[in-house]
């Protein structure tokens, strides 16, 4: 991307990745994204907050470049993963004189992942401040947004937050600011729950400690920037709050059409009720959408057939990834069926330790479903709908 002002002597420098299609080799990245990145000078002093994936290294050194940048005194490590510090060894070959500004957990990892030398390391302790010069770097630590090590960085004379991967959006967007909410909207919730909704009640305190600070800019380290910051805020606050919604999320799997059947019955036996259902037929969902779902549903449903005595593999997996995502999920059940026996309930059940929920009466069928069985998943719905009038999510 190229070089944008944000303010006087402080400049946007990162890369877009337009063509990304894949995040760690898991994670869908059906908009792109960006490796934001921020050149900040003082009076005195001037710090590069963060760095870009090794993949864009050139724009982010081309982009110092066009704002002749001759000398680094500070690079700023918010978070050790590879995605901003990829191109720490590229930087700080160019610069010398430039020291890497972490806290000592980011320090060893970096240490670790990108064989750089401790000697170029300047650690930092929790709202430790640094000047520029007429401008102050404040790092106030964040573990787990969404690894141990990470920290934000507040400017306070500009009143902008620094806060790496937190509350960013894995978007390409020629927008430098969230312009089209609703689709910022739809990317930080997608990346919300890919990657930070395992830490919802850590991000809780985070959130609550940002109260204190006056921010009229969130500059974040994926997607476009907030310079109107409740806009994020408030949809993490409601993210991650322990409020559900009258929603059922429904991820199946079927080969000979007897799964089909009664997730199609279950589906509509849900929506006479007045129950939001979302049903994902595993062999063609994007894990990005399932998970965001995930995010505000009182109820998860998997429906699988049996294969050699256990579920559907792509209902396993499905099954382990919402058990590592920890929705807030309350109550969940299995529907399916089997031709001659197995254990698929069992195994399905073992499977979700992390998941605080209720677990409601399974329907399994024998082959192909028949009345009774249609009036099991009858009396699931009714379950489902008595649990969700509990919680006053459907009146
Ligand atoms: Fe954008 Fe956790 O890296």
């Amino acid at each position: 991307m190229a070089v944008q002002k944000l303010r006087e002597n402080l400049y946007y420098v990162g890369a877009i990745d337009w063509d990304r299609r894949l995040f760690d080799e898991l994670i869908p990245l059906p908009d792109g994204t960006s490796y934001n990145a921020y050149l900040i000078k003082g009076t005195n002093k001037t710090a590069l907050i963060d760095t870009v994936d090794p993949r864009k290294q050139h724009e982010l050194l081309g982009n110092l470049k066009e704002l002749k940048v001759k000398t680094l005194d500070y690079v700023i490590a918010n978070h050790a993963e590879q995605d901003h510090s990829g191109t720490l060894p590229q930087i700080l070959k160019q610069f010398p004189e430039a020291k890497l500004v972490t806290n000592t957990k980011c320090k060893t990892m970096l240490m670790d992942a990108q064989l750089l030398p401790e000697s170029r390391f300047k650690t930092i302790e929790d709202r430790e401040k640094i000047s520029l010069g007429k401008r102050t770097l404040e790092f106030i630590f964040a573990p787990w947004v969404h690894w141990p090590e990470t920290m934000l960085t507040y400017l306070p004379e500009d009143r902008i937050l620094f806060p790496c991967d937190f509350l960013g959006s894995h978007i390409a967007t020629s927008d430098l600011y969230a312009v089209d909410e609703p689709a910022v909207y739809r990317a930080a919730k997608r990346y919300y729950a890919e990657i930070m909704m395992p830490f919802r009640i850590q991000i809780r305190k985070h959130l609550e400690n940002l109260i204190s600070l006056k921010i009229d800019l969130i500059a974040p380290s994926h997607g476009p920037l907030f310079n109107r910051p409740n806009f994020i805020i408030d949809a993490y606050k409601d993210w991650t709050s322990d409020t559900v919604k009258n929603e059922v999320v429904v991820p199946y799997v079927s080969m000979w059409g007897s799964t089909q059947k009664m997730v199609d019955y279950f589906i509509d036996a849900l929506i006479k009720r007045g129950i939001t259902v979302k049903p994902f037929h595993l062999t063609a969902t994007d894990i990005g959408e399932l998970a965001m779902a995930l995010v505000d549903a009182a109820t998860i449903v998997l429906g699988s057939p049996t294969v050699l005595t256990g579920p559907h593999p792509l209902v396993a997996y499905a099954t382990l990834l919402a058990n590592a995502l920890r929705p807030k999920t309350r109550f969940a059940s299995i529907i399916g069926s089997y031709a001659w026996g197995g254990k698929m309930v069992e195994q399905l059940a073992g499977m979700i330790p992390n998941l605080k929920v209720e677990l409601l009466e399974p329907v399994i069928v024998k082959g192909y479903p028949k009345t009774p069985d249609f009036k099991a998943l009858d009396k699931l719905a009714d379950d489902i709908l008595t649990k969700h009038k509990s919680l006053g999510i459907i009146s």
